[in-house]
């Protein structure tokens, strides 16, 4: 199935890869914070973006308190113009034009406004599906595993690790 609104076919723009920890009905969010603890799933993460670029909302920005070391961090803001330690865009396309030009692996990291813009476009999911049922009051945006393929699968406590390709990447 050809993508919608297909930005990353666009020249210059970066594959985007996708990377989020959620329930299995979809909650990646509370209160602004994760409603999980789940440390292996932050060492996962970090080791995953490692020296890539990393694209979040303001609000996940908030939510961290820091630029995460060690990445690029982009964050997307109509409020903010600058932030320390990150490069503030105004748009989604900005963001993945100035990620483009860095020419790293670029991963948007939350939270639901910003999954709900890169989905469409993103073709790889890194998923924690996390195993507990936690309440939450942001969610990842619906999305059908028929359009992507499994590539890996790791059981670790509290979560179990999926690695999903599209299937008409390319
Ligand atoms: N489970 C996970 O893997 C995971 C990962 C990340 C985050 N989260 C969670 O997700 C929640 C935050 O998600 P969220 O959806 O509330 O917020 P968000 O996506 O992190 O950030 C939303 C903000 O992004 C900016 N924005 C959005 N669209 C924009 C546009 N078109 N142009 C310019 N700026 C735009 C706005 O910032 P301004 O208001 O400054 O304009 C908006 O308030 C938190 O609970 C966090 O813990 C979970």
């Amino acid at each position: 199935m050809q993508r919608q609104n297909d930005l990353s076919s666009q020249p210059g723009m970066p594959q985007v890869a996708i990377i989020a920890a959620m329930t299995g009905n979809l909650v990646i969010g509370s209160g602004n914070s994760l409603p999980w603890h789940l440390p292996e799933d932050l060492q996962l993460f970090k080791r995953l973006t490692m020296g890539c670029t990393i694209i979040m909302g303001h609000k996940t920005y908030t939510s961290i308190g820091r630029p995460l070391p060690g990445r690029h961090n982009i964050v997307l803001s109509r409020s903010q113009k600058n932030l320390p330690g990150v490069q503030v865009c105004d748009s989604f396309i900005a963001c993945l034009t100035a990620a483009a030009q860095l020419g790293r692996k670029v991963f948007v990291i939350g939270g639901e406004e910003l999954y709900r813009k890169a989905l469409p476009i993103a073709s790889e999911l890194h998923i924690s599906w996390v195993k507990d049922t936690i309440p939450g009051d942001v969610h990842f945006p619906g999305f059908d595993l028929e359009n992507w393929i499994i590539c890996e699968s790791m059981n670790h406590p509290g979560f179990r690790y999926i690695r999903y390709q599209r299937k008409d990447s390319r």
